[in-house]
């Protein structure tokens, strides 16, 4: 592809370091190695190449995950629906891509996986059943309509009856069937889920063959500072960036740092603190009994029988089908925030997680007590199995739910951001770094002139202008322990 001239000094050659190997970072990585640049390389501190982006062996972030929700619909957000339809696209090709390899030739961790995208339907409902479907839900109707009527098809409305009868005629009758609602919804047959950890596995690994080096680890790949010197050519106080240091006290020149560190990218660069929030999703799981004990159970709630489900205002409590025996149910009803003082006495919130110092696996009592009622109606025989395992998991909220992809300004272009993911990057993998690269060589699109560096805006911002003052601070809630995990039952 040809290099475009009013980038200031990246060339196909520029050494690239990019911090962060969550979706963000892969993504941008592997689309920057195969259009032409030589000389990219990714930090992590997690241990992402033995481990494989397994939540439970040491890594830590968004991106390292059981599952998540690939969904199109997106209110009025046009582009954003488009681009999610785009990398479906791209995720089914990836599906007959893995079919293809011969089951020796799989790379670690993908032995068994079988598709990284399943097709399981989304069924969206309301927050109880006198409820009519949400504004955002009809504009998203409509811009279907308009943008993709042959979807629109696929997506029908519970409570009325021709689109019910649509959803049997297609063949998701066992969907209407299975759910214990009276109320309205949507039942969204072009959805369903990705297999996170899994699909980070498959992209470091293309990311690696088109040439992007890694490294890792808790001291090596670990990015303790960026070198900064100030600008000799102007007087203003802009700077440029050098490279980064890593925990093992090695310095890495780059002519462009790319910061992609999910939940910590606040943390890393101070000037995006006016625009992006670390904000904790509550997770839970429930392990059904194994495969040999309950295989009707396995089966009930597998991806070719069950969908992913949400319930209330903006999908309050969402669930998605077992993988391995796994149910994940998440709260994102309030998004919880977890201030500390960094050495030049500001604060922000950043990520306590199993594998921070203080570490907390635990989440609020309100989260569980959503979740139990969520249980109780979605999955009325599990609810004696009882919670097996609950987390954190950190968002990074911009101002306005729009991902931030830009160069931070007052670099002279030598340090450029990729976040602010805001609880619904991870569909978009397979597509992002072609953006972000559109974003890199100053090509104004549609989406990246959402995702620039901005203005903040007065009054309401997402959140973010509560501070710790506000009521979603993480020190002012209570925790629920082991006990309250046991039977569902009890509230
Ligand atoms: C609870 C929850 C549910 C979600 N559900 C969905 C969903 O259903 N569908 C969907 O599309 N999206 C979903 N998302 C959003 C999606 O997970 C994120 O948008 C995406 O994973 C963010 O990727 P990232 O690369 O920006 O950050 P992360 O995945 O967090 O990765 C950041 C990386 O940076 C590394 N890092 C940080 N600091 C440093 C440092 N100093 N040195 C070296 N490495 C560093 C970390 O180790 C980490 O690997 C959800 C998010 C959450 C929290
Ligand atoms: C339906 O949900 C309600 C409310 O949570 C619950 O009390 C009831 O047992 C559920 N019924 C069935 C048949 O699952």
């Amino acid at each position: 592809m040809m290099m475009t001239t009013n980038l200031r000094s990246l060339e196909e050659k520029s050494r690239i370091a990019i911090v962060g190997a969550g979706v963000f970072g892969l993504s941008t990585a592997y689309h920057l190695a195969i259009n032409g640049f030589t000389d990219v390389t990714v930090f992590d501190r997690s241990p992402y190449s033995n481990a494989l982006y397994d939540q439970h062996r040491g890594c830590d972030a968004a991106s390292a995950d059981l599952n998540k929700i690939l969904r199109a619909s997106y209110g009025n957000r046009a582009e954003y629906q488009r681009l999610a339809y785009a990398a479906r696209e791209e995720w089914k090709r990836w599906n007959n891509e893995l079919r293809m390899i011969r089951k020796e030739d799989l790379p670690d961790g993908l032995e068994g996986v079988g598709d990284l995208y399943t097709e399981c339907g989304f069924l969206r409902l309301s927050d109880s059943p006198i409820h009519p479907l949400s504004e955002k839900e009809l504009a998203g109707l409509s811009n279907l309509e308009k943008q993709f009527p042959e979807y629109r098809l696929k997506n029908y409305i519970i409570s009325d009856s021709s689109e019910e009868e649509r959803a049997r005629t297609d063949g998701w009758g066992h969907v209407l069937d299975s759910m214990n609602w009276s109320g309205t919804g949507v039942l969204d047959a072009t959805a369903g889920y990705v297999r996170a950890d899994k699909a980070c596995v498959w992209l470091a690994k293309e990311a690696k063959q088109a040439g992007v080096q890694f490294i890792e680890g808790k001291l090596k790949g670990n990015v303790v500072n960026l070198k900064l010197v100030e600008s000799l050519e102007s007087l203003s106080d802009s700077k440029i960036v050098e490279g980064v240091m890593t925990a093992d006290g090695v310095f890495h020149p780059a002519d462009l740092v790319i910061i992609a560190a999910g939940g910590w990218t606040p943390y890393l660069v101070p000037d995006t603190r006016k625009l992006l929030e670390t904000t904790a999703g509550s997770i839970i799981s429930i392990q059904l009994p194994p495969l040999q004990e309950r295989p009707d159970l396995w089966d009930k709630y597998s991806g070719k029988n069950w969908p992913v489900i949400s319930q209330g205002h903006d999908a309050q409590v969402y669930s998605l089908p077992q993988i391995d025996g796994t149910i994940k149910i998440g709260y994102r009803g309030t998004k919880f925030t977890n201030y500390v003082s960094l050495p030049d006495n500001t604060r922000i919130s950043v990520p306590v997680t199993a594998y921070t110092t203080p570490s907390q696996t635990h989440v609020p009592v309100q989260a569980i007590q959503e979740i139990k009622e969520f249980i109780r109606r979605h999955f009325p025989d599990l609810v004696t199995l009882g919670i097996s395992y609950t987390r954190l998991c950190w968002y990074t909220d911009s101002i306005d739910n729009d991902f931030l992809i830009d160069y931070v300004p007052g670099y002279h272009k030598t340090l450029f951001v990729a976040s602010g993911g805001s609880g619904h990057g991870f569909k978009f993998a397979p597509v992002l770094g072609q953006h972000v690269l559109d974003s890199l060589r100053e090509q104004e699109t549609d989406l990246t002139k959402i995702w620039r560096w901005r203005d903040v805006p007065q009054g309401r911002r997402n959140g973010l202008e509560e501070g710790e003052t506000g009521p979603r601070v993480l020190l002012k809630q209570t925790l629920a322990t082991e006990a309250d995990w046991m039977s569902v039952m009890n509230v």
